[in-house]
């Protein structure tokens, strides 16, 4: 089963991983965190160019293919071999993010960048996605008060945020069935337990 975690900055989804990760293998799962960009050598290499505060030139296209390059090497590298070997893999973001940040967020035509997704990807789509959503200005006031965290992506305005969150929302209306949303402005206990029951859900859904 392969699970991806979606949300705006300072949702929550690198804080609650760990947890769900745990959380599942106390019940006997075989499972596998990863994040993107990064999870292999080569993508963590391309992370760090596009997270680089001194590439602020950066052509909202050459962001596109860079995080496609990203994907490919762990699609391959890492995901499809433990899919395949049973586990669990569980996604800090995947292919919906470049759908949200480069189509909605930066308005580059949505069909060209759904068909380097399919590319970057080989085709494969999450058994379940979550988005951990909430409002803009919290989430981005979450992420302030890490500012080690601060990155080249997190320097957009605020109405770019606004676009990209307006765009996930639509895609869940687009996929119902592949999407749960959280909303994550409640107690992050309460975020938790919502994840859970979500995966569980799942789980049991696959397991029949
Ligand atoms: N439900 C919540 N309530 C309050 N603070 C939260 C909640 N969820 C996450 N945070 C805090 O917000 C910050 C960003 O969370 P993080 O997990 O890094 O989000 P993301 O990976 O989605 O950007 C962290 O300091 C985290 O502790
Ligand atoms: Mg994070």
């Amino acid at each position: 089963m392969f699970i991806t975690l979606e949300g705006p900055e300072g949702s929550g989804k690198t804080s609650h991983i760990p947890h769900l990760v745990e959380y599942l293998r106390g019940n006997g799962y075989v499972v596998f965190p990863t994040r993107e960009p990064g999870g292999t050598s080569i993508s963590e290499q391309v992370r760090d160019i596009l997270h680089d505060l001194k590439n602020a030139e950066m052509h909202p296209r050459t962001e596109t293919l860079l995080y496609q390059a990203a994907r490919a090497q762990i699609v391959e590298q890492v995901i499809k071999p433990r899919l395949a070997a049973g586990e669990i893999v569980i996604s800090d973001r995947y292919y919906d993010s470049t759908i949200a940040y480069q189509g909605y967020g930066h308005q580059q035509d949505l069909d060209q960048v759904r068909a380097l997704v399919k590319y970057a990807t080989g085709g494969l789509v999450p058994d379940l996605t979550i988005l951990l959503d909430l409002d803009v200005e919290v989430g981005l006031k979450r992420k302030k008060q890490n500012e080690s965290e601060w990155n080249r992506m997190d320097d957009h305005e605020v109405k770019f945020y606004e676009r990209v969150r307006a765009g996930y929302l639509e895609m869940v209306k687009q996929e119902p069935r592949r999407w749960v949303v959280v909303n994550s402005e409640q107690k992050w206990e309460d975020v938790q337990a919502e994840l859970k029951k979500a995966i569980v859900g799942r789980l049991k859904v696959k397991s029949q």
